[in-house]
């Protein structure tokens, strides 16, 4: 049976039987030094992968016989430097290439690289060649990462419950560590190896000062042992009052000279552990955390305090930008550890969309080297849909680092599939217009719009200790996507589905070709059963799970779904225009022209920045009512939809993982219509309009 575990890294017999002669004639021998702790998990790699894809138990070769591969660096093998010299090639830090190369009647496959990490990344890309069945005769393959730091943020608590976290108890079992090293740990590394992922930070953005004690950095120092070998850097999240709550200072005033000692100290302390400690990442005067403002400084005053601490030792601070309504008091412990809630009276709020713009935006320029501002991809908080974050386009100065998230706190959590891929590259792909049209996202991203040498890219994982690392086993691809688009933002959403689908489950073209249309279906399905034409944060208080539109009383007005959608007698959506909120101005002209006017504002975005009559006339003709209607009823159409398309493919896939996808669709079909028959019900008390006869109608119990 297949449970999961292994991910995209089954190397199981290759079953085309003309590519498993040519894979195993190719593949005789083998040439890797191991000068390195990376080269020889690099070799191990490449051995059990060779032998569980064609059976091959290859030789070591000193020389370089026919059917040979070789890997290495100029450092580690004479030949891959006379090769790179040859070729005058030069992969770069974490680059590599992968060549055919014939001398005489010798043919051999050579993974070059300038680093070591170089060359475990080409064993992986090479290995994804023979999984998903590549002919690998004539391979140039030159491979280079367009942004630097990849990283997974885990929201894991100190007690092993995830934030957001639909996967069963955190990986990270603090308890046992340091001395026990799970071999999860180890399979980790490895997967995120796969795909080029390069750090992770352990622990919740809802910080814990523990962390940062003597005890759990030991603990945090075995962590980073493990994954070294894998090109990972570990980083933490560091929780602004520890000075007060573990140092026994009485302020986190970032100006403070005490305090500034006192990081500083604690930076060395982490260094002389792991000398190649990432960084922190930090969540500041956001939901009830503690920051630089409770101090009256600024976030550029308290991002600064980390940098300068981290400074001498190469670090660097992701100081996210996931700000809102500070005024606010919380005071209520909701959701574990760190995580506050209010509890006050609602008040009235500038409009949420607006907020991390109007904080971070004048501090432009006002950063250290080494401090990169994580953004949400949206202005919210990682909807089904939303418009790319105003700040993209808004601070030329600072190096941005993307959030996306790869949890499905609102695509559906555990049980809903939902393929992220085109979700990320709509962002990454829009246009800021910040320098002119080609501005894309993606490109303030890995640094080139504005020459910034650091970059990044973060995705907040979806992974636990459950058998099969995502709960649902579709979660899987979002992980191994993030890696793969972190890496190369160019490849196409139905490509790295289909490299997925051969790696996970079968290269049968049959099974790819349905799999593949219901991974893409996904994205757009779900926003339609839950927010279609641009409607967000709708769903349950606190859980975020299911629909709750009708929500008035979440204990703060930037948390009530009725604030969002402002459904009246005379129309729905919330009207972002001058005549509004006015948020459309924190974008660049080009892009307000696209959205500020409701006749010709994308439909996809409409309710994001308009308030509609019920009347109004959309594209297709449809009132906006019976667009609405459409909407939801083909939500839920194409659930039905995926779940035929899964029915028939159970002689492709074994049977422990087609029953888990089937009754999981089966969930998510339900849901769909509740999503629906929950949004429809409560808009029409609205509309007062009749479901169209051609929807199914809604039951009303
Ligand atoms: C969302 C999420 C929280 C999380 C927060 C954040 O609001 O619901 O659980 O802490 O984002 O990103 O900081």
């Amino acid at each position: 049976a297949e449970n999961g575990y292994e991910l995209w890294m089954r190397y199981v017999r290759v079953q085309n039987p003309v590519l498993l002669k040519q894979y195993q004639s190719a593949l005789k021998y083998y040439a890797i030094q191991t000068t390195s702790a990376t080269l020889s998990v690099a070799k191990n790699e490449l051995l059990k992968g060779i032998e569980g894809l064609t059976g091959n138990r290859i030789n070591e070769t000193q020389g370089t016989e026919n059917n040979s591969i070789i890997a290495g660096t100029p450092a580690s093998s004479a030949f891959i430097k006379r090769f790179l010299d040859a070729g005058n090639y030069h992969p770069g830090k974490e680059g590599y290439i992968i060549q055919s190369e014939k001398t005489g009647s010798k043919s051999r496959i050579v993974i070059a690289a300038d680093n070591d990490i170089g060359v475990l990344y080409g064993v992986f890309a090479f290995l994804r060649l023979l999984q998903t069945e590549q002919n690998i005769h004539d391979l140039f393959i030159e491979s280079s990462p367009k942004i630097q730091y990849r990283i997974l943020n885990h929201w894991d608590n100190l007690n092993r419950t995830v934030e957001r976290g639909y996967a069963g108890a955190s990986i990270w079992n603090w308890h046992t560590l340091p001395d026990y090293i799970d071999q999860r740990y180890i399979d980790y590394a490895r997967a995120n190896a796969s795909v080029g992922i390069n750090g992770t930070v352990l622990t919740n953005v809802n910080a814990n000062s523990l962390t940062l004690t003597a005890p759990y950095l030991q603990k945090v120092k075995a962590l980073a042992d493990v994954f070294r070998p894998y090109g990972i850097k570990v980083f933490l999240t560091a929780k602004f009052s520890a000075p007060e709550e573990i140092g026994g200072l009485k302020t986190a005033d970032p100006l403070n000279a005490e305090v500034k000692n006192w990081w500083r100290q604690k930076c060395n302390e982490i260094y002389a552990l792991i000398p190649d400690f990432g960084g922190f990442l930090i969540k500041a005067n956001s939901e009830g955390q503690p920051g630089p403002q409770g101090y009256g400084r600024t976030h550029a005053d308290g991002a600064n305090l980390f940098a300068d601490a981290l400074a001498p030792h190469g670090g660097i601070v992701m100081w996210r930008a996931f700000v809102y309504d500070v005024r606010v008091q919380n005071t209520n412990e909701h959701f574990g550890e760190g995580h506050q809630e209010a509890t006050g009276n609602a008040i009235a709020a500038e409009d949420r969309f607006k907020q991390a713009y109007d904080e971070f935006k004048p501090l432009d320029g006002k950063f250290r080297k080494n401090v990169l501002l994580q953004v949400k991809n949206g202005p919210i908080d990682f909807q089904p849909r939303e418009p790319f974050s105003p700040l993209f386009g808004a601070m030329p100065q600072t190096p941005l680092m993307m959030e996306f998230q790869l949890t499905q706190e609102y695509l559906g959590q555990g049980t809903h599939l939902v393929y992220e891929a085109p979700l990320f590259k709509e962002c990454l792909d829009a246009d800021t217009y910040a320098k002119g049209s080609g501005s894309a996202v993606a490109r303030v991203i890995d640094g080139s719009l504005n020459d910034h040498p650091v970059t990044g890219i973060a995705g907040v994982a979806n992974i636990g200790n459950d058998i099969n690392w995502t709960g649902h086993p579709f979660g899987q691809a979002n992980w191994y996507a993030f890696g793969r688009l972190a890496w190369d933002y160019h490849l196409s959403s139905a490509q790295v589905a289909e490299e997925w689908l051969r790696q996970t489950f079968s290269n049968n073209k049959i099974f790819i070709a349905a799999a593949q249309k219901i991974m893409l279906a996904s994205r757009e399905a779900v926003v339609n059963y839950m927010t279609p034409l641009g409607l967000h944060h709708i769903m349950g208080t606190g859980h975020h799970y299911g629909p709750a539109p009708w929500v008035d009383n979440a204990g703060r007005a930037d948390w009530n779904p009725v604030y969002y959608h402002k459904a009246d007698a005379a129309g729905i959506g919330f009207d972002r225009t001058a005549a509004g909120s006015n948020a459309l101005a924190q974008y660049q002209p080009e892009v307000q022209k696209q959205w500020n006017n409701r006749s010709t504002c994308d439909e996809k975005y409409l309710l994001w920045f308009h308030h509609v009559p019920w009347s109004f006339k959309m594209n297709t003709g449809r009132s906006l009512w019976d667009e609405l209607c459409y909407k939801y009823n083909a939500g839920v159409d194409s659930v039905r939809w995926m779940r035929e398309q899964w029915n028939r493919l159970n002689a492709y896939v074994d049977a422990e993982r087609f029953t888990s996808i089937k009754l999981l669709l089966g969930i998510q079909e339900k849901e769909a219509v509740w999503w629906r028959n929950a949004c429809l019900l409560y808009f029409q008390t609205f509309s007062k309009m009749a479901i169209p006869s051609k929807y199914e109608q809604p039951d009303k119990t």
